[in-house]
């Protein structure tokens, strides 16, 4: 399928989803909500696809919810469509994610960018949820999930005075997992995902779900699902050609990838 406002490229068995609304740095709209869950869910489906990066613009990754959209919009018809509740379904695809975040990821883009599961930044990137500066608070789960990000101090602060913060400071703060060279984010960013798709994929999988579950349940609850899982994973006959390959000294041929 062809979409508006995205582009979609095969390479392997990755997958690279670009925003493509250049001219408002890649305003979310909810053109781009329904297109981006669309088009990720047709590649989670997609056994051949072992990772998905998503990525914006160099100058932005995306600088918000679509504002224009969102002004004249009542609470009645929020309600009613339940507006922005389809992004949660991007936390919900099994398919590991890698956000390449290059320039602005401000509001619904930096809740865009923590819906996925790595999170590559480049040094041009800077993050922050300016939402309270519209008169609103987040809405696709920024006061949750930067929180669990960054804790307590750094999300009240970001979220109560809008400020922005750079790469650096992200990275720091443990929103996002490294901190590349603006020219060479898309490269890491698909040398992650080919890292990631060349593993098992439904090992891969297991270990989306159970890292997924700390921010879902109890530290023993978490425990016993990830224990429950390791076990599985020597049903497997994956499990069986990862450790022998290693006894062997040879490199892994997994089959289900
Ligand atoms: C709609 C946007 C937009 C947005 C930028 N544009 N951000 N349109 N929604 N979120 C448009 C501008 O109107 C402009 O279009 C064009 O993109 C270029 O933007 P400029 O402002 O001219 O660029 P620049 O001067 O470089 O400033 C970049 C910027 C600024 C600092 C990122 O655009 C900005 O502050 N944007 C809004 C950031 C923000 O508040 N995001 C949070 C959104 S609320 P024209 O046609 O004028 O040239 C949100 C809420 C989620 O995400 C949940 C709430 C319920």
């Amino acid at each position: 399928p062809t979409y508006e406002t995205l582009l979609v490229e095969r390479t392997g068995r990755t997958a690279l989803v670009t925003l493509n609304r250049p001219r408002v740095l890649n305003a979310l709209s909810l053109k781009v909500m329904h297109e981006v869950v669309a088009a990720t869910e047709l590649l989670d489906r997609d056994p051949g696809v072992g990772c998905i990066v998503l990525t914006g613009s160099a100058k932005a990754f995306a600088a918000g919810a679509d504002i224009k959209e969102m002004a004249p919009q009542g609470p009645v018809d929020m309600y009613l469509t339940d507006w922005f509740a389809a992004w949660d379904r991007l936390a919900q695809l099994r398919t590991p994610t890698v956000a390449a975040v290059a320039g602005f990821a401000l509001g619904g883009g930096c809740e865009l960018a923590m819906l996925c599961d790595v999170l590559l930044a480049a040094d041009t990137a800077v993050f922050g949820q300016p939402e309270i500066k519209l008169g609103v608070i987040p809405g696709i789960g920024g006061s949750q999930r930067l929180t669990r990000a960054v804790g307590k101090a750094k999300a009240m602060e970001l979220c109560l005075t809008g400020r922005i913060m750079d790469a650096t400071e992200a990275e720091r703060a443990g929103l996002v997992s490294r901190i590349v060279p603006a020219a060479d984010l898309l490269d890491e960013a698909r040398a992650v995902a080919e890292t990631i798709a060349g593993m098992s994929l439904p090992i891969a999988m297991m270990a989306k779900e159970a890292v997924s579950r700390a921010f879902e349940t109890t530290l023993a609850e978490g425990v016993r699902f990830e224990r429950r899982l390791f076990h599985a994973a020597f049903a497997t006959a994956d499990q069986k050609e990862g450790m022998t390959a290693f006894i062997d000294k040879r490199p892994p041929k997994f089959q289900h990838r």
